[in-house]
């Protein structure tokens, strides 16, 4: 038997018991059968056995580290918000992500990026779950499932599938600003550490005064921007699946500190109605132009988790985490999220998330939640119930009182957005081709779309493609259907 050496300490059961062997079952004679009293064997296939819990069903593969955030400029006039206050510094976690392949895919395929901040402030968790993009494929939530099963692997095959992808995207034609900017070079990145965040969604931020101000995040990498060709995305996919996740994490290990520059357009509350763009619409982007960005502050990268699973497979992001001074927009998809991730939480890893150590607050916790699987803090008071006449908490009304919120009323419907004066689906992603991207920036995107075209799309979505193409640039449409056509 193999004996321990003394300068490591013993192992023991998960109750802290001496174990009497790494090796060995409990068995009758050296070969014989063995015996249920091995309570160790059994507790080390049981634990083993449920090692997994479910992976994310949208984003499962990511990397994250924990960090700081320092304010670098003064935002009160725009804010309360703590963190954003003047000299503040805030720590804080981010996981980057892909979106629609699993946990063990590779980091170099063609999709969005998650870009999801979680700060520990002076308030609670504020959760900015955004991605690499300003805008999105879609702008109803209802939508939203029907778009990932497009992207997803097809029921029968088991196989991705370039012909639901474009079949989804031809008949969603809001999905052509999102498919230009993904087809584009942004669609691959060089690492994580190359891209932006953006908080896509429109936010409200409120200041001390009580005025209410529409803003959008814009979270722009130190690095540089940096991207794969697909070339060379296809060749690191083979070679190194990995490669993003380990990007961060060595340059982390080594010191080198990957940071980004937070800034925020702020568009006056009263310009909404009237502006050229409807401001909620998340495949549109504000041109900076019409709202310039203004300087925030600073986050940086510099400590890994110790722990990958604790940290980052059960960190838990949700948009619903606003902290006083933010608050929603009437963007539909963003309304949507409010509800989904505490919900997908609580089926992935527990009722009691919050108080794993990614997501539990940096600050005492005085809510009435009490019990429930896995709870293992005890309830904050011996009453849970309010209001009660035994010192349990009770809402501060004059300092919290006035929810974040906007005038409405009219008939319940189920109807598209009321359009503005430039609204439509193809004119930001004309913008983006015709003024936003070079040359040789454009030969690429020619490029990538014919190869993803040319990979099982078949007519008469093909027929659709090309024409989506042309909606967006007659220039651009016409040489992707020669190259398909030619092929
Ligand atoms: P600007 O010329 O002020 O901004 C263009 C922006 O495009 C750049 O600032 C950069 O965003 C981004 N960009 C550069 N190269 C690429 C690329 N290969 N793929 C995707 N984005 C790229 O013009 P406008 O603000 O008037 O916007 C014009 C168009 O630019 C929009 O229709 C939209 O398609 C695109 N865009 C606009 C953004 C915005 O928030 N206004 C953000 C991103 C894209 P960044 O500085 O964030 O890196
Ligand atoms: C992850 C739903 C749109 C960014 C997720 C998850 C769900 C979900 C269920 C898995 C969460 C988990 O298991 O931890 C939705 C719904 C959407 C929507 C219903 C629209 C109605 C968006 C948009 C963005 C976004 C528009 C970006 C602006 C992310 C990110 C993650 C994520 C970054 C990964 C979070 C992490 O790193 O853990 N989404 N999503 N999602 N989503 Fe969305």
């Amino acid at each position: 038997m193999t004996q321990a050496p003394q300068s490591v300490p013993y192992t023991t059961s998960n109750a802290g018991i001496p174990v009497e062997s790494d090796e060995h079952s409990l068995t009758v004679g050296s070969n014989g059968p063995i015996l249920l009293q091995d309570h160790y064997l059994i507790e080390k296939m049981a634990q083993f056995n449920r090692e997994r819990v479910p992976e994310r069903v949208v984003h499962a593969k990511g990397s994250g580290a924990y960090g700081i955030f320092e304010v670098t400029n003064d935002v009160s006039q725009f804010t309360k918000a703590d963190l954003f206050q003047p000299g503040r510094r805030t720590e804080m976690l981010a996981r980057f992500s892909t979106v629609a392949g699993e946990l063990g895919s590779p980091d170099t395929w063609r999709d969005p990026r998650g870009f999801a901040l979680k700060f520990y402030t002076q308030h609670g968790n504020y959760d900015l779950v955004g991605n690499n993009t300003p805008i999105f494929f879609v702008r109803d939530s209802q939508k939203f499932q029907d778009f990932i099963r497009s992207q997803k692997r097809h029921p029968v095959t088991g196989l991705r599938n370039n012909d639901m992808q474009w079949d989804f995207w031809t008949l969603s034609p809001e999905s052509a600003h999102m498919v230009t900017w993904l087809m584009g070079d942004r669609g691959i990145p060089k690492t994580y550490r190359n891209m932006n965040g953006y908080s896509s969604h429109t936010y409200m931020w409120i200041n001390g005064g009580g005025e209410k101000f529409w803003i959008k995040n814009h979270i722009k990498t130190d690095q540089g921007i940096d991207f794969l060709t697909q070339e060379q995305a296809d060749e690191l996919a083979g070679r190194d699946a990995d490669v993003h996740r380990r990007d961060l994490y060595e340059a982390i290990e080594r010191g080198d500190h990957p940071s980004w520059t937070m800034y925020v357009q702020v568009m006056p509350f009263e310009d909404a109605p009237d502006y050229r763009f409807n401001p909620f619409d998340l495949t549109k982007v504000w041109p900076h132009g019409d709202y310039p960005l203004i300087e925030v502050g600073r986050m940086t990268l510099n400590k890994n988790p110790e722990d990958y699973f604790i940290h980052i497979e059960q960190a838990a992001f949700e948009p619903s985490n606003m902290v006083p001074g933010i608050g929603p927009s009437p963007d539909k998809m963003l309304l949507g999220r409010l509800f989904s991730y505490p919900d997908t939480h609580r089926y992935r890893i527990g009722p009691n998330y919050m108080q794993l150590p990614p997501n539990r607050p940096r600050v005492d916790v005085r809510s009435y939640a009490k019990d429930g699987p896995m709870r293992y803090e005890p309830a904050h008071t011996a009453r849970p119930y309010a209001p009660n006449s035994y010192g349990g908490p009770a809402a501060d009304v004059q300092q919290f009182g006035e929810p974040a919120g906007w005038h409405v009323a009219g008939e319940m419907v189920r109807e598209a957005y009321r359009l503005h004066r430039e609204d439509d689906d193809y004119g930001q992603a004309h913008t983006m081709v015709r003024q936003v991207l070079d040359e040789a920036a454009r030969d690429r995107l020619v490029s990538n779309v014919t190869g993803h075209l040319l990979q099982g799309v078949s007519r008469p979505v093909l027929d659709r493609a090309l024409q989506y193409w042309r909606n967006i640039d007659k220039e651009i449409g016409d040489r992707i259907a020669q190259n398909v056509n030619g092929a």
